[in-house]
């Protein structure tokens, strides 16, 4: 069991712990000796670590994203806390990864809760209900897909994350095809649209391993979460008497495209009205959670009005917003506008 945590470490004592492995970097002193930087975190926030001796001999015992033993004394350098590592390597006991990444933002029952909502509100057709009830009643899949965090770092990352941006990219597209449908309601079906949006990221709970190490599985890196998701969806189908063809097809079509684009890991690209809504939900939501935390971290440490140059965006990130300065609300009663305008 974890019993240190990063926020509870305070310079000058010895440390004997476990971590999990953000980064891990070789780098060399000014004498020419190697040594290595390695940023270790849990749920409660990351700190950096160096070791300086036996490095090659330590290098080789871990990796990032495993769960490490270390053995050190923190110190304090340059304003910052840090880790002198004497002996840093894999910890081969199995950890509850809830230890390791940020809680929860929403507890599981209100999760399910508004999932039900959705279905409730907007399912009218028996063979998606009966396919979302599938998936429902799936002891095994529910418990994974209310925990796990919808990525490493990107975007989510916290526990339930997966959950939490699967319901919120449902709510978009419901909007969206609240909009749309009015005008093209012709061209698409929103209950398919929302199914799909249900359905984009399941294959993510076999994509990624949660034992040992917080890692992409063998089958996750050889197959990945949308040829997983398909899969999983296909089998459940499967099961269904009399599921229409032409249902199984746009369902999976979203899951294939969901990344837009060849570039980013899908198969096909959009190609129906209900596959392109669930893809540009998917990634306004995905962006604008990450955009967020990005800026959130800046705004609670520092006084910047940049984030630091962020690898993944190729760009800076602004963090002031316009905070607006309203009308009295006796004035906004009497606001016109177009006034002036002739019909
Ligand atoms: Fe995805
Ligand atoms: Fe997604």
């Amino acid at each position: 069991m974890k019993e240190i945590f990063v926020k509870d470490l305070s310079s000058g004592k010895r440390i004997q712990g476990v971590f999990f492995v953000k980064n891990k970097v070789m780098a060399i002193d000014r004498q020419g000796k190697p040594y290595l930087i390695v940023l270790l975190s849990d749920k409660t926030g990351d700190v950096e670590a160096r070791l300086w001796e036996n490095v090659e001999h330590f290098s080789k015992l871990f990796e990032v994203n495993d769960v490490v033993m270390i053995d050190g004394w923190t110190q304090t350098y340059q304003g910052k806390l840090q880790i002198k590592l004497i002996k840093i390597m894999r910890s081969e006991e199995e950890w509850n990864f809830e230890d390791f990444f940020p809680g929860r933002r929403r507890e599981k029952k209100e999760l399910i809760r508004e999932f039900n909502a959705l279905f409730n509100m907007y399912l009218r057709d028996v063979y998606l209900i009966e396919l979302v009830d599938l998936f429902l009643k799936d002891q095994d899949f529910m418990e994974k897909f209310l925990t796990v965090p919808a990525a490493k770092s990107l975007h989510h990352a916290y526990i339930g994350g997966l959950a939490e941006h699967t319901l919120s990219v449902m709510k978009a597209v419901v909007k969206l095809s609240e909009h749309y449908r009015r005008f093209y309601g012709e061209s698409f079906n929103h209950e398919v649209a929302l199914v799909g949006a249900f359905l984009h990221d399941v294959g993510k709970i076999k994509e990624l391993s949660y034992e040992k190490s917080f890692n992409y599985t063998d089958e996750g890196r050889l197959l990945g979460h949308i040829i997983q998701g398909i899969q999983m969806v296909d089998e459940k189908i499967k099961s269904i008497k009399g599921f229409p063809e032409l249902l199984r097809l746009h369902i999976l079509h979203i899951i294939a495209s969901h990344h837009g684009n060849y570039e980013f890991g899908s198969p096909k690209r959009p190609k129906t009205i209900e596959a392109l809504i669930v893809h540009y939900a998917d990634d306004l939501d995905s962006k604008i959670e990450s955009f967020h935390s990005h800026m959130k971290e800046i705004r609670d440490t520092s006084d910047d009005r940049w984030t630091g140059y962020l690898k993944h965006y190729d760009r800076f990130l602004f963090v002031e917003p316009y905070e607006s300065s309203e009308l009295e609300p006796s004035e906004s009663t009497q606001l016109e506008f177009f006034s002036d305008f002739d019909e």
